[in-house]
């Protein structure tokens, strides 16, 4: 059919044509960002799911909807190794430049922005200049310690936004990038400024792992986000995430072909998005039948082997591989974490470090102590494809 009409949008943060199955989150989200700037205590929110749910479209979705009502939003990806400073701060001094810091006389935008100075010059972030805020502000955002500089600065720019009658929306992709010390000082920030209750909406989006990470930084933190769990899509959503599309360019999706993407793709946004997108460029006529999902697949499958699998198995050693392998040998499944050192051949502390580095390259987690599992779905199949051989793992012995 036309590729030119084609409206299924596989890929990373591409906004799917029907964001289906996600209205109570967005209900939510809305409800509570009208309680932030009504000065109501609002709990923030971290998006919880694996690779592929559309953590990062909600995310971009709530960024929108809290630039609508208003608020003066910032939004960061945290990148693997960690850098917040230095993506935050000149996110930061945008919103400042937003809160019309160069009318202003208001006391606390001046004050902010010198304690955005102090943090610049603590953490040796490079940021444009900030002309204004020639007050002092000694002893805030300066002692170098990110987990007391990082709340003394969003305190300030919370205290400048109130000032203007305005909120703040922080928005922070990627959470279980941020190093411990990171998270920490995140989450501190973060409840400090609602004890003050100060306008501040958070949201927060990143693997499952997340949750467990917070709680060990801060044991309150539970306390101070709600964690909605991001999944695959209900049947209901699926059909909907396909069928509406299409209906808006005249071409119609029969039901069983509908059961049969729902059936490959586990109802996993993106791959619903990939076998759309796919199937579409198939299919001979704008009636899509199953047959013309039976054809594609196996196309969509190399496809997939070919970029999305094996960019992620490309970064990772051999015994990272084995050890995925092993894991796929065993089933989908939370697996326990002695059952896989067993496939490998091996006690389970000969490979707690290569597990430990799969963890940091979010490539699996733990939901709880003693079970590992993908945080790719389908991941365990596609290593299947390309090791079809179960390696047993043979560590070296010390100093052979
Ligand atoms: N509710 C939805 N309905 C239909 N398609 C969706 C939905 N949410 C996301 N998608 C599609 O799924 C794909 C992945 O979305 P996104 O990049 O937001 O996932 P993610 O959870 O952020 O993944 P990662 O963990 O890898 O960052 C995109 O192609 C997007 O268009
Ligand atoms: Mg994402």
């Amino acid at each position: 059919m036309n590729r030119r009409t084609n409206p299924f949008a596989p890929g990373a943060g591409l906004q799917p044509p029907d964001l289906a199955g996600r209205e109570k989150v967005l209900e939510h989200a809305a409800i509570d960002m009208d309680r932030v700037l009504d000065g109501r205590p609002t709990k923030g929110m971290m998006l919880l799911g694996l690779r592929g749910v559309g953590k990062t479209v909600l995310l971009n979705r709530l960024h929108s909807t809290a630039e609508e009502k208003g608020f003066h939003t910032a939004k960061v990806e945290a990148p693997e190794g960690g850098m917040l400073p230095q993506l935050l701060a000149p996110e930061l001094r945008q919103v400042l430049y937003s809160l019309d810091i160069r009318l202003g006389t208001g006391h606390k935008v001046r004050r902010a922005a010198s304690v955005l100075r102090n943090f610049v010059s603590a953490f040796k972030v490079k940021v444009g200049d900030i002309e204004i805020g020639i007050d002092p502000a000694r002893g805030q955002a300066d002692s170098g310690n990110l987990e007391q500089d990082l709340p003394d600065l969003l305190i300030a720019v919370c205290e400048a936004a109130k000032e203007r009658n305005a909120a703040l929306g922080l928005f922070l992709d990627e959470v279980q990038y941020l190093s411990s010390e990171e998270l920490a000082s995140l989450i501190v920030a973060c409840h400090q400024v609602a004890q003050r209750n100060l306008p501040l909406f958070f949201v927060g989006a990143g693997l499952p792992q997340m949750a467990a990470l917070a709680g060990n930084a801060k044991s309150y933190s539970e306390r101070l986000f709600d964690y909605p769990v991001i999944g695959p899509l209900d049947p209901e959503a699926g059909r909907e995430a396909l069928a509406n599309p299409a209906k808006k360019e005249g071409v119609y999706f029969d039901d069983d072909a509908i059961e049969e993407i729902l059936r490959v793709t586990e109802c996993y946004p993106y791959f619903i998005q990939e076998w759309g997108f796919h199937v579409w460029n198939h299919a001979p006529s704008t009636t899509i039948l199953r047959q013309d999902v039976l054809d594609a697949t196996p196309g969509v499958i190399t496809h997939l082997d070919a970029n999305f699998f094996r960019v992620r198995f490309d970064r990772l050693t051999h015994l990272q591989q084995k050890y995925l392998r092993a894991m796929a040998e065993l089933g989908p499944a939370p697996l326990l974490t002695g059952d896989i050192a067993a496939a490998l051949g091996v006690e389970a502390g000969s490979v707690a470090t290569v597990r430990q580095q799969l963890i940091n390259k979010g490539m699996v987690w733990s939901r709880r102590h003693g079970e590992t599992a993908f945080t790719v779905p389908l991941f365990g199949d596609f290593m299947k494809r390309q090791m079809p051989e179960l390696e047993k793992h043979e560590p070296k012995r010390r100093g052979s």
